[in-house]
């Protein structure tokens, strides 16, 4: 099969389109045709190894001292079973499932193999392939670090970072946990906050949210571009800072059902920027690079019509 292979740490330009094994599920996973997954800021922190100083050693010696362990990257995808294991009872072949790989990577190929208790669902009806590969891993991320700041109904929450992939997903749902939200993003994002259905928008080019004598219930850093004692002045006085970057969590197979109850009712969709066939992999990675990307950048697969 196809996979892009990352050969070693660095730019774009280690990432090799190869021939590699196609995989055997094993008794209790299934094996997915990948029609749709993304390049996401995770895969390009992967692929150029971004970690703080004191986290090299560690991280080196977990993902791999010279170069990736997990040489495929790819955090999430959707696309069709092609084979089960013997053992699996949950997915059938044919189903058409969105899942997240997580630290497993492996989604920049033609095939995956998952294990059917991972974080793994039939994928919403109501959206193409390309659509479903941008839920899992953003929407997930957004769902816990809302939970962890305990949204209630009718309290005002501020997004800082509302239009990445996190952003975007974290403004919806906190409009469906009935907040009053605020998204901080640039001039050029300030329509689409608004059409996540964010009920007041601030431009961070233009204006300091933390100056304008606004306080907020809650105060979530999406993309981690604030700082928690910049933010104090703006919490009320029960009010809590909570950011992407700070909060652990273990992805599940149920978040994936709540997401895709919410899509499905129409309340939550995934925003995506550009869409890049696999061969142009390395482009999209320059992209994301960048740190500006609207919502999320989608890599489709060959031979798929449906993405
Ligand atoms: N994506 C996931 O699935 C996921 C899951 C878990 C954790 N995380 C982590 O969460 C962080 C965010 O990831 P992401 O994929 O959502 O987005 P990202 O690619 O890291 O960031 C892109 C967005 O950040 C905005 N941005 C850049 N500088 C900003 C600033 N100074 N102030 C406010 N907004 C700014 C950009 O908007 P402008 O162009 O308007 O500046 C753009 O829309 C990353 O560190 C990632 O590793 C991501």
């Amino acid at each position: 099969m196809k996979a892009i292979v990352c050969t070693k740490y660095g730019p774009p330009d280690v990432l090799q389109l190869e021939e590699v094994a196609k995989p055997t599920p094993r008794d209790n996973e299934i094996l997915v045709k990948v029609h749709a997954t993304t390049v996401s800021a995770g895969d390009v922190r992967m692929r150029s190894f971004t970690v703080p100083f004191w986290e090299w050693l560690p991280a080196r010696i977990y993902l791999g001292l010279r170069k990736p362990k997990r040489a495929i990257l790819g955090m999430q995808l959707a696309g069709e079973i092609e084979a089960v294991g013997k053992d699996v009872k949950l997915f059938k072949k044919c189903d058409q499932v969105f899942a997240s790989c997580g630290l497993d990577f492996g989604a920049h190929a033609e095939y995956k193999c998952l294990p059917e208790v991972g974080v793994v669902e039939i994928k919403p009806a109501n959206m193409t392939y390309g659509e479903a590969a941008a839920v899992p891993t953003g929407g997930i991320g957004a769902l816990h670090v809302l939970r962890k700041g305990n949204i209630q109904n009718g309290q005002k929450v501020i997004i800082y970072g509302a239009s990445g992939s996190v952003g975007t997903f974290a403004v919806q749902l906190a409009k469906h946990f009935g907040a009053e939200v605020t998204g901080v993003c640039s001039t050029t994002n300030l329509e689409l906050v608004k059409s996540l259905g964010a009920d007041k928008v601030v431009d961070y080019a233009k204006e300091d949210f933390t100056k304008s004598g606004e306080l907020y219930d809650c105060i979530f850093d999406a993309v981690g571009k604030v700082s928690k004692s910049k933010c104090k002045k703006a919490l009320t006085p029960n009010g809590t800072f909570v950011s992407i970057h700070k909060v652990t969590y273990k992805e599940s197979a149920e978040d994936l059902i709540f997401l895709k109850e919410l899509i499905e009712a129409g309340k939550i969709k995934s925003v995506i920027d550009r869409r890049y066939p696999l061969e142009q992999i390395a482009e999209a990675h320059r992209y994301v690079e960048k740190g500006h990307k609207m919502g999320n950048v989608v890599i489709t697969l060959e031979n798929s019509n449906k993405t």
